[in-house]
């Protein structure tokens, strides 16, 4: 039987049962949501011992070099000590704009009580229920933060989130992640594939590129369902200041991933110079990055931003 340690207690671990099923029969306190590693909200720290690899899927290189996992994923072996993340939404920040974009897309625009760079992503808490999302809005020219909620009839979170107006507080925390443009070659051609609202954090990583002067080209192919794309005009308008910036988008129907991967081929049989940056929903970004490699893009020049599908 393992030992977890949590805030200098120790809780008894009975086979087969989750980190988060220990702490949270012992009437601890802990955010959660899907309770099957999708929407992330349950994350934690390890400090000692090691959680596992599934524990640890979908969330980046960086956090998971620091020990973050989702201990409702975390059936543990060995004993571990695990904290409350630093992540924790501490800072108080204030709704700027709602906009629905499309039935299915919210845009969410609020002050900024922290750094952060687009790409980056950051949780929200409404009413103690927590998701993290990327960030699309640029400093220090936007000086808010943007999200882009996917809205769901059964989606908890974004079901608060459309009830928000421009005024209303609302709980964030640090930005953290690494889909960011930092360390890029101007020289470098870039490939941006968002699918859904995976597009939010490639459309702040494409601005801030052009901002930075990158001189080859940047794709950026939004997949999606016919009548979901959404900001195409301020995308559009992108494409005609920036020759090197274009804008494809890929309708998609009965098999995404398929579907993907069959236009990646075509467009783009050679993918060696290409630095690629992925986003959207893990399990179809995880295909389409094996296409990807299949077709010659180099495994460090691949970078995943994954999301959870629980809204
Ligand atoms: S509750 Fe753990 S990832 Fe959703």
């Amino acid at each position: 039987m393992a030992n977890i340690t949590f805030e200098q207690q120790d809780y008894p671990n009975v086979q087969g049962e989750t980190v988060l099923d220990t702490l949270l029969q012992q009437r601890i306190e802990l955010p959660y949501g899907c309770r099957s590693g999708v929407c992330q909200a349950c994350l934690m720290q390890c400090t000692q011992g090691q959680p596992g690899r599934t524990a640890q899927q979908g969330l980046s290189s960086q956090q998971q070099a620091q020990g973050y996992f989702l201990p409702c994923s975390c059936v543990p072996t060995t004993d571990l000590t695990v904290q409350r993340p630093p992540l924790a939404c501490r800072y108080h920040s204030k709704i700027l704009a709602t906009d629905q974009l499309t039935a299915n897309v919210l845009r969410l625009r609020f002050s900024s009580p922290i750094p952060f760079q687009p790409g980056q992503s950051l949780q929200l808490n409404i009413n103690n229920v927590q998701r993290r999302y990327s960030i699309a809005s640029v400093p220090p020219q936007q000086a808010y933060i943007e999200v882009h909620i996917e809205c769901r009839p059964s989606g908890q979170f974004s079901h608060l989130a459309q009830q928000l107006q421009v005024g209303d507080p609302i709980l964030l925390s640090s930005a953290h992640g690494d889909c960011t443009y930092n360390a890029v070659s101007a020289q470098q051609p870039l490939l941006l594939i968002g699918h859904n609202t995976g597009l939010a954090p490639l459309y702040g990583l494409a601005q801030q590129a052009l901002q930075h002067g990158h001189q080859a080209d940047i794709n950026l192919i939004h997949a999606c369902q016919p009548q979901q794309f959404y900001l195409e005009s301020e995308l559009r308008t992108l494409a005609q200041q920036y020759p090197q910036f274009h804008l494809h988008q890929l309708p998609l129907f009965d098999n995404p991933t398929a579907e993907i991967a069959t236009y990646l081929k075509l467009n783009w049989p050679q993918l060696q110079l290409q630095r690629l940056w992925l986003a959207g929903s893990e399990p179809l970004l995880n295909a389409v990055a094996k296409s990807a490699f299949i077709q010659g893009a180099k495994r460090q020049q691949i970078h995943i931003e994954a999301f959870s599908s629980t809204h």
